[in-house]
């Protein structure tokens, strides 16, 4: 199954109604700052049933409506539609928020009655992690440096035995190598302090804990991480929101290649400014629907320039 187009009115900076058609394997999305990239990846967490304001960047569910600009008027409803496919069958389901914060939820055109019911409906259709399956840039960099109760309530959230921590170690482990060839770690719960925390193992700098890493080493262990926590909770997509900020071109190209293997199992949607990452990319697909070129949004003709070449 795939998410293969979003179609986005009122929500956020989405004034005008925008389609977006994705690729069965990877797709990215590519534009300027500020022209709504991130946006588009609220819009499908919201509506996959999110409803933590932190995980959709705002303070309440007015900020999930256009609130209007120098060229149009506030909008007074939020509507997000996301199409998917699985094996010729196609579905869609539907969130809708107007301004006094009273929603809709559509499920293959069947009205559901509250938020409870959709993600239970969503659940059924084998979209019910979904909405996890995102990791920020911001976030990986962060992860480290949250308080020790943020880090355990949200690690906590996918390991409940410790079956599910031997096998998070397992894949954390497994990716760590990957991203950072001969480094190996675990995840492990430090008892005195009541917090969870990582040990990094270098092959020439030996151990180190999570917060004494650098920037890079930091975003390639936390998304290691992140990838092994989102392994005990089966989706088929993740999205990743510019992960390569802190990355030099080793470690850059060690997260590609990761990637690359992650997409022969599901999708992947990567918002990016990277020239590399775009040309993983399988397909070429603007909003007009015609498909010659990724996907992307008005942008400075000069980048337009630079990303055309990719
Ligand atoms: N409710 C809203 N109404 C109108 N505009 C909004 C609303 N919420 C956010 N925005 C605007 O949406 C714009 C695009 O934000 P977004 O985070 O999607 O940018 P981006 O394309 O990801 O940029 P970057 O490359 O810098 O990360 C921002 O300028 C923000 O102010
Ligand atoms: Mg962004």
């Amino acid at each position: 199954m795939y998410l293969s187009q979003l179609k986005i009115e009122g929500f956020k900076s989405y004034t005008e109604p925008v389609e977006v058609n994705f690729d069965q394997k990877i797709s990215v999305i590519i534009g300027s700052n500020g022209v709504g990239k991130s946006n588009a990846l609220d819009a499908v967490i919201w509506a996959l049933g999110e409803n933590n304001f932190l995980s959709l960047r705002c303070e309440g569910y007015n900020d999930l409506i256009f609130s209007g600009s120098n060229k149009a008027y506030a909008t007074s409803e939020a509507d997000v539609q996301l199409t998917f496919e699985e094996n010729d069958e196609i579905f869609s389901i539907a969130r809708t928020i107007n301004e006094s914060g009273s929603e809709k939820f559509l499920v293959s055109g069947q009205s559901v009655s509250d938020l409870n019911q959709y993600r239970e409906a969503l659940r059924d259709l084998g979209l019910g992690n979904a909405r996890i399956n995102l990791v920020r840039q911001d976030e990986l960099t962060n992860f480290f440096s949250w308080g020790s109760n943020d880090r355990k309530r949200y690690v906590e959230n996918f390991i409940t035995t410790q079956e599910s921590l031997q096998e998070v170690n397992e894949r954390f482990a497994e990716y760590l190598d990957a991203l950072m060839p001969g480094t190996s770690g675990q995840l492990f719960y430090d008892q005195s302090a009541d917090c969870v925390d990582i040990e990094v193992v270098f092959p020439d700098k030996g151990r180190r804990r999570g917060i004494q890493l650098s920037g890079g080493e930091r975003a390639s262990t936390a998304l290691a991480l992140k990838l092994a926590l989102f392994h005990t909770r089966p989706s088929p997509m993740y999205m990743f929101d510019e992960i390569e900020a802190s990355l030099d071109w080793t470690h850059g190209h060690n997260m590609q290649d990761l990637l690359k293997k992650l997409s022969q199992d599901r999708q992947l949607i990567i918002v990016t400014h990277f020239q590399s990452t775009i040309r993983m990319a399988n397909t070429v697909i603007r909003p007009d629907g015609s498909s010659w070129l990724k996907f992307h949004f008005i942008m400075d003709e000069r980048l337009f320039k630079i990303y055309k070449c990719c």
